[in-house]
């Protein structure tokens, strides 16, 4: 990594989240079905995992399917289903070959049951994997997370295993289906919009947001620009602000 121009070390994130959204626009613009997009965010995908994985960041989570997706047209649903299906059955050999280890997040009990079949595989043969964590977030959505969450509380308090002041901001961490993975440093999002879109709402309580369109190759571009906006943020303070 570059320098900044003070003498501070610049950190690598170990958790980058990204909001890949685009894939439409960019097939429209192409003339092209929005599925076609989708296959072309897959491909993204793996660079970036590939990108990452060499930047020595240590978890990466994407957003491939939310909760609100199911409301898209049959036809979408189904081509991203089947992106997410070719995936998880073709993805192992390259698991195996970079050590990554991939976590599916998000309501696994609705999605059909050959694709939780092939999700469970693909968990269970990459657990022992020591590289990057690859956590996919397929019928995700935070709210839904956090509910499922709660509720696991709430058994567990009415089964008399623990008493309402022992729930903490810890334990509803280790309850959400990010347990055990640190909360993301960065917050990507590549398509411009300004909003989270329900991914990883509790988890991103203090992450960076990056929400810029940019182009090329832009994991590198923008942990350099998280890193100059942590250190200007350093300097910078209520004068600035007030415009003073
Ligand atoms: C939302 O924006 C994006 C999605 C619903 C799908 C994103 C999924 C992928 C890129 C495939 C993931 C695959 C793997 C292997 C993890 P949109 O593309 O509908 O954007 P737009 O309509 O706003 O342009």
């Amino acid at each position: 990594m570059e320098q900044g121009n003070n003498t501070q070390e610049l950190k690598i994130p170990a958790h980058v989240a990204i909001i890949m959204d685009g894939n439409g626009r960019w097939a429209k613009k192409r003339g092209l079905p929005r599925t076609v997009g989708h296959a072309q965010g897959a491909k993204v995908v793996e660079q970036i995992l590939e990108d990452a994985d060499d930047m020595g960041i240590k978890y990466l989570t994407v957003y491939a399917f939310s909760t609100e997706n199911w409301t898209r047209p049959v036809t979408e649903v189904k081509a991203l289903m089947n992106l997410l299906r070719t995936y998880m059955k073709t993805s192992l050999a390259k698991c195996a070959k970079n050590n990554v280890r991939v976590r599916v997040i998000g309501d696994k009990s609705k999605l059909d049951a050959d694709l939780q079949d092939s999700i469970a595989g693909l968990e269970a043969d990459t657990a022992g994997n020591t590289g990057i964590g690859f956590q996919i977030a397929i019928n995700y959505g935070g709210r839904d997370e956090i509910t499922r969450a709660v509720r696991k509380i709430a058994a567990k308090a009415a089964a008399g295993e623990i008493r309402p002041e022992e729930i903490t901001s810890e334990s509803i961490s280790d309850s959400l289906d990010t347990a055990g993975i640190p909360d993301p440093d960065l917050l990507i999002r590549t398509c411009g919009e300004q909003r989270t879109s329900n991914f990883l709402i509790w988890q991103c309580a203090y992450s960076e947001f990056n929400l810029r369109r940019q182009r090329g190759r832009t994991l590198q571009k923008r942990i350099l620009n998280l890193q100059s906006t942590l250190i200007t943020t350093e300097s910078a303070d209520m004068e600035d602000l007030s415009g003073k």
